[in-house]
């Protein structure tokens, strides 16, 4: 599809922990569906690099940040400089995430905070900072990156993580009906085992494979799947708002 084509032509969409994984294979689904794309992530020249991978693959301006989800004010720059390059934000994908498998015995406080911080307060601080802009154009689509976990248990993290993305479909759900009357939808997607580092760090090939073959649909996801899953939710074709909307190959039926 060449780029005067897409779903999503001069939509200006902000990606978080877009460095790698599912981050940068929805910023590259959004830059070739026409979208302009803010790249941000804690590791700067890894999403400068993912950046310039987009850049020539869908000869679009993608443009690269480094942005901490965990602090407000980087957090605030982060959507300026979306402003000032773009002039506006229609899409916002909290995707930062972290886990720990941890067992509750062994979880201290700082980790419990740390991962809180990241995959929950991080992504109501993106949030509300691109909630005036989207009010002011009266159009507006979040996508969260929940988790299995949140529906159900994790499979690899720790009750911090499992805890986390809960209260990410709590954020979800309470976001989309305070902002629907101004042309905001805000949904949530619970991947289940997703093939990017996160898992592949949290667990053997042997685990992996088992987990695999006790999925209905026998292999992981793949980040574009999950990639494609979002740019539905962020067209205004999707009559949907305060979902969470399950991708997991089976694993998990409800
Ligand atoms: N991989 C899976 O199986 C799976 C399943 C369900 C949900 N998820 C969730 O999907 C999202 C993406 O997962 P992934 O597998 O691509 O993970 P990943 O670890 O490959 O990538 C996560 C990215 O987030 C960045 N990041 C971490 N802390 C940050 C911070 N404070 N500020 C900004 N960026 C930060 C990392 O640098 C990294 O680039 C996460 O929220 C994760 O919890 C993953």
């Amino acid at each position: 599809m060449g780029q005067s084509e897409g779903r999503l032509q001069d939509q200006v969409a902000v990606v978080t922990g877009a460095a790698q994984g599912m981050g940068a294979a929805i910023a590259g689904r959004l830059a070739t569906e026409g979208a302009k794309v803010v790249v941000s992530d804690i590791n700067l020249q890894k999403v400068m690099d993912v950046a310039e991978r987009i850049n020539a693959a869908a000869n679009s301006s993608t443009l690269a940040m480094r942005t901490d989800v965990t602090k407000e004010d980087e957090v605030a720059k982060m959507v300026e400089m979306a402003i000032e390059h773009y002039g506006t934000v229609h899409i916002l994908v909290n995707n930062a995430g972290i886990l720990y498998p941890t067992r509750i015995d062994n979880v201290t406080k700082a980790e419990w905070d740390e991962v809180l911080d990241v995959n929950l307060n991080g992504s109501f601080l993106c949030s509300k900072a691109v909630l005036p802009i989207m009010k002011e154009n009266k159009f507006g689509r979040i996508v969260n990156m929940s988790s299995s976990a949140g529906r159900s248990v994790s499979t690899l993290g720790g009750v911090h993580y499992t805890a986390a993305k809960a209260g990410v479909l709590g954020l979800t759900r309470g976001m989309a009906k305070e902002v629907a009357p101004f042309g905001i939808t805000v949904n949530a997607i619970c991947p289940g085992l997703i093939d990017t580092e996160m898992a592949r760090e949290n667990c053997s090939p042997e685990q992996l494979r088992a987990y695999e073959e006790s999925f209905p649909i026998p292999r992981l996801g793949t980040p574009d799947e999950v990639a494609q899953l979002i740019i539905f939710l962020a067209t205004d074709a999707a009559y949907i708002t305060g979902a969470s909307i399950d991708i997991n190959g089976g694993d998990l039926m409800m």
